[in-house]
């Protein structure tokens, strides 16, 4: 008889909502698959853009979750270790082929199509599941994955960041951007960081953050960002998109490099003057490579970054914790405890 589990499932679209937490069968690793028992996983706002239908090839049931930490419970066929009982976390990025430049299959990673990080038990390929960095808790550990990947080929092998740049981080508050930002500051570069409530500029000072603005209470803050720039930044990490995605370009130094990974605001109304004139070097960034995935390991365990951790909710209030997420209310991750 299989074993039943808990898992968070999506059977229609309608926002957060629409999540129920149910009874599934607890999965098998198959040859080359470790199964983990999971102890935390972590939102991404891709969870709540799927409850809400705003995100490419869902699949019903959809089973969410792409940031998970927990202990292995067994080993598939053919595979050694880590020990069953170790501590580990998962890189849902699952297969992204042999081009360090682009991945092959877009998109697919834990979490629709496959099963997600928002169950009791997951199944994941040995190559995916990694010890945890020196230092980190588990429940630490569940917020890295995606975000972490995500900002590190942002910042480090797109963005080219160095210890001589200026760097524009708009609305920091996000889950990615305080990565982003713990990891700007590990290169040495100076930050300067937008979101929309003194509080989170605050708690992003004490992350490394050299100067914060606020955009919703300073409509000019394109000019601050200038003012406290030296003629601009030398590069902008965005995900915002919209309004903040244009304003940045025009603000931006001339040859600055500006990396997209995200359209929170899918449309931007740019001005191709400042682009064309400036001469500026827009470049695209997702995810990234299992070698990026384990250089921003070492980087986390070697200048002790730990996650920022927004709140820890029962795997009960799902719903309560992908509606924060929702509402931009979180400064950095919204965790769930699973099996904790
Ligand atoms: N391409 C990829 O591989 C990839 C990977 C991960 C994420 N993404 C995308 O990146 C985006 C961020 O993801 P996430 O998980 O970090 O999301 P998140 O945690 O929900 O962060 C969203 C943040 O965006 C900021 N924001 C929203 N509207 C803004 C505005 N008008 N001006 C400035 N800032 C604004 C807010 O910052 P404040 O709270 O500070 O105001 C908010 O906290 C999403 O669009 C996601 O789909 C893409």
């Amino acid at each position: 008889m299989p074993r039943a589990m808990r898992a968070v499932r999506l059977h229609e679209l309608g926002g957060p909502d629409k999540l129920v937490v149910e009874e599934v069968e607890q999965p098998t690793p198959g040859p080359g698959e470790i199964l983990v028992r999971v102890r935390f996983a972590a939102f991404n706002r891709r969870d709540v853009f799927i409850t809400q239908g705003l995100y490419p090839g869902i699949v019903f049931p959809a089973s969410l979750g792409s940031d998970g930490s927990g202990t292995v419970s067994a080993l598939g066929p053919g595979v050694n270790g880590p020990p069953v009982g170790s501590e580990v976390l998962m890189n849902s990025m699952l297969d992204w082929g042999d081009d360090p430049r682009v991945w092959q299959k877009p998109g697919n990673i834990l979490g629709m199509p496959a099963p997600g990080t928002f169950a009791e038990y997951i199944v994941v390929p040995a190559a995916n599941v990694h010890p945890l960095p020196r230092g980190l808790t588990l429940e630490q550990a569940a917020a890295l994955p995606l975000g972490g990947l995500t900002a590190y080929r942002a910042v480090f092998t797109r963005g080219e960041c160095t210890a001589a740049d200026v760097v524009l981080i708009p609305g920091v508050g996000g889950g990615v951007q305080t990565f982003v930002l713990q990891f700007v500051k590990a290169a040495g570069a100076k930050a300067i960081v937008t979101s929309s409530s003194d509080e989170k500029l605050a708690r992003a000072k004490a992350l490394g953050a050299d100067v914060g603005i606020n955009y919703k209470t300073d409509e000019n803050w394109s000019r601050a960002v200038r003012a406290q720039s030296d003629g601009g930044p030398s590069l902008v990490v965005d995900a915002v998109g919209g309004d903040a995605f244009a304003r940045a370009l025009d603000v931006a130094r001339p040859g600055a490099r500006i990396v997209t990974y995200g359209g929170t605001i899918p449309q931007s109304n740019i001005r191709l003057f400042s682009v064309f004139w400036k001469q500026l070097d827009i470049r695209g960034s997702s995810m990234g490579t299992p070698a990026e995935f384990a250089a921003m390991l070492e980087l986390v365990a070697k200048k002790g970054i730990v996650p920022a951790v927004d709140a820890v909710f029962p795997l009960d209030e799902v719903v309560t914790a992908a509606q924060r997420v929702l509402a931009g209310e979180q400064f950095g991750k919204v965790v769930l405890a699973i099996n904790s």
